[in-house]
């Protein structure tokens, strides 16, 4: 992992945003994929500035969400697509070329994950993969103890992500699934960029750069990854 330390959340955002638009220039049909969360929402209004202001040509690219919480549409404030749609897609002038956005609110959530592995697959490799990393070292919604071997697919929360998953939605929702790309898609892409930010997440972001690589903390696993950025601000640097 190429480990880059900077000053503050914004900095962090910038930093994760030029590597992002330098790759998408290099490659104009890149295939790429962007989480949900709190780290990501400065990196992704920042991305969508550059698209607006012309700086990055999307038209060729293709996107591909990587999480959901199954039973939660774009409607639901909190949800993946919601974020998606007010950070990105909602600010965004130009578009992909084309784009999959996971709804968990389809009731048949097989035929969801069956679209959402059937998009991957016309377009995989992943050229880039962004992540953020949960308090339990999740990414994704690979929750620990996950099957690496997995693709797409639907997964019971963690006890951990259940707690955190109040600050996004209060006591409206209590999902209990989500829905992801699987340790294998996310592995596969050429470059993965992983965002961390705050002192709440530096004990995770030990884990992930000196603990053992394995499944108990996913993020670890990115250690084996060729060509991943871990970008952090100081804070949750402070415990490397
Ligand atoms: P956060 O979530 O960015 O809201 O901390 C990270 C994650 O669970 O991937």
């Amino acid at each position: 992992m190429k480990i880059e330390v900077c000053s503050d959340y914004e900095a962090m955002s910038k930093k994760a945003c030029g590597i992002t638009s330098d790759l998408i220039k290099k490659n104009k049909k890149a295939f790429i994929s962007f989480p949900c969360g709190d780290t990501p929402a400065l990196f992704m209004d920042l991305f969508s500035e550059e698209v607006n202001d012309k700086k990055t040509d999307i038209s060729e690219a293709a996107f591909i969400s990587l999480d959901e919480w199954v039973g939660l549409g774009e409607k639901d404030e909190g949800s993946c697509a919601h974020f998606l749609n007010a950070h990105l897609f909602g600010k965004l002038k130009y578009n992909f070329a084309n784009k999959f956005i996971l709804n968990g609110a389809n009731k048949n959530i097989e035929e969801e994950l069956r679209n959402h592995e059937d998009f991957f697959n016309k377009y995989a490799p992943l050229n880039l993969s962004v992540l953020g990393i949960g308090l339990n070292g999740h990414i994704g919604f690979n929750e620990s103890g996950v099957d690496i071997s997995l693709n797409s697919h639907i997964i019971d929360l963690d006890n951990v992500t259940k707690k955190v998953m109040v600050k996004y939605f209060g006591n409206n929702f209590k999902p209990t699934r989500g829905i992801t790309q699987g340790i294998n898609q996310i592995m596969g892409a050429e470059t993965i960029i992983v965002m961390a930010s705050g002192k709440h997440k530096a004990d995770v972001v030990n884990l992930v750069v000196n603990g053992k690589a394995s499944n108990e903390v996913p993020a670890s696993l990115l250690q084996n990854h060729k060509n991943c950025f871990l970008i952090l601000d100081k804070d949750a640097a402070s415990n490397l």
